[in-house]
């Protein structure tokens, strides 16, 4: 199977040995905690499932720097988006060398993981500036991804983490959310070697299905691994059970047994365009699979990134073997009127916009929000009766 992101072994940060776990739970009661933000909880989850191996933690100012700049840090590691406990105010640890760090998202905020304090760091404007351009290549406050990364604070708690649990993914999505470690299992039980990761935030419509059929095929996989964050979203988006509930449904009607893996990920969306594909390639990699698909727009929001970005960003700024995995990189996709079939633009220069079936997210929400029928080009029928489900109930 190929070979994790800068180490020989994966290390999941997540504390295995159910003794040790209570041991640690015990101590972090006792110790003084702070509430984390929801991007620091969600790092922790990352760092606790494996998937963001070789990182022992979170990281201090000049790693975050280097990483935003360069995508490296000063240790030498490729990474390409910094990983941070950032917080408002770290009065209440003052003096402290270990700490309890608590969920935001779960209820009585419980203890997720326990850091040991390596520095506490200010970030100055300038600094939040910086990385802020380079990660999201916008300063827009209204960039929802720009938002969320400018708004728990300046102060930068650095350190290695052991992590307690997955936060409200594991319970909230039991049969979804996956680990690395848990991916490379059943991929391994499967007899999977080529395997294509789809990153998705979207219930799949016939062109996220198609382009997953026909990545598989053009490697000559032996599978494919539906990926989906399962975090947080900017409004509008579709949540995250409902398009679990479409995805399965599509790959249970339209997919044969045992080519496709539906599993999840417990991180929010940074909404960062090229600079997250790139953390999306590191990431699929140590889950063990060969290849990624990125195709138009990928994690991108808005006007903010252009349609390719994401795939242009492997050739110009990602180093010769920093990474091993391959891009499969797609071009615009969508059902031919002519061909009755979906098919990827560039491979059909003699058809015209009106020969495709297109709707944008904002049409697909709007006749959703009336009681429309998505078109069948578009949709799968059983895809487009669970979105309207879920449009019907007004939740
Ligand atoms: S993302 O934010 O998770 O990237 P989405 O779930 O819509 O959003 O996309 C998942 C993957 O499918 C991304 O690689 C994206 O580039 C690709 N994709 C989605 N729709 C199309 C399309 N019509 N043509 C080509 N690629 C697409």
């Amino acid at each position: 199977m190929i070979k994790h992101h800068g180490s020989e072994t994966l290390n999941p940060l997540f504390v295995a040995d159910e003794a040790k776990r209570l041991e640690l739970q015990k101590e972090a009661e006792q110790l003084p905690s702070i509430v984390v933000s929801s991007a620091a909880a969600a790092n922790a989850v990352m760092l606790g499932s494996g998937y963001f191996n070789p990182l022992t933690g979170f990281m201090n100012k000049a790693d975050a720097l280097g990483v935003a700049e360069r995508m490296t840090t000063t240790s030498g590691l490729f990474w390409p988006v910094p990983i941070l406990n950032m917080v408002e105010n770290a009065s209440g640890i003052e003096g402290a060398t270990r700490i309890a760090l608590r969920d935001p998202n779960v209820d009585g905020n419980p203890v997720l993981a326990v850091q040991d304090i390596e520095a506490i760091e200010e970030f100055s404007e300038a600094d939040m500036q910086l990385m802020t351009e380079k990660v999201f290549q916008t300063t827009d406050p209204d960039h929802p991804g720009v938002d969320a990364f400018n708004g728990s604070g300046r102060t930068c708690i650095s350190g290695p983490i052991q992590v307690l649990n997955f936060s409200y993914f594991k319970t909230d999505f039991p049969g979804t959310f996956r680990t690395a470690d848990q991916i490379r299992a059943e991929m391994t039980d499967l007899g999977w070697e080529k395997v294509v990761a789809f990153q998705t935030r979207n219930p799949m419509h016939r062109a996220h299905e198609e382009l997953c059929r026909m990545a598989y095929e053009a490697v000559d996989a032996d599978g494919i691994l539906i990926h989906m964050l399962l975090g947080k979203l900017k409004e509008g988006d579709i949540p995250a059970d409902v398009r679990d509930a479409a995805i399965r449904k599509m790959v249970e009607v339209y997919f044969p047994p045992n080519t496709v893996l539906v599993t999840g990920y417990g991180f929010d969306m940074l909404y960062a365009g090229p600079r997250e594909a790139v953390l999306h390639a590191v990431f699929r990699q140590n889950s063990g699979c060969t290849h990624l698909i990125v195709g138009r727009d990928h994690a991108g929001v808005g006007a903010y990134y252009g349609p390719f970005d994401a795939q242009t960003i492997f050739h110009d700024e990602v180093p010769e073997n920093a990474l091993d995995i391959e891009i499969f990189e797609a071009d615009h996709t969508a059902y031919s009127k002519k061909l009755n079939k979906v098919v990827m633009m560039r491979d059909h220069p003699d058809h015209g916009k009106e020969d495709y079936v297109f709707l944008s997210g904002t049409k697909v929400r709007e006749m959703l929000s009336r009681g429309e029928t998505l078109p069948g080009e578009f949709s799968r029928p059983e895809v487009a009766a669970i979105l309207m489900q879920h449009y019907r109930s007004g939740s």
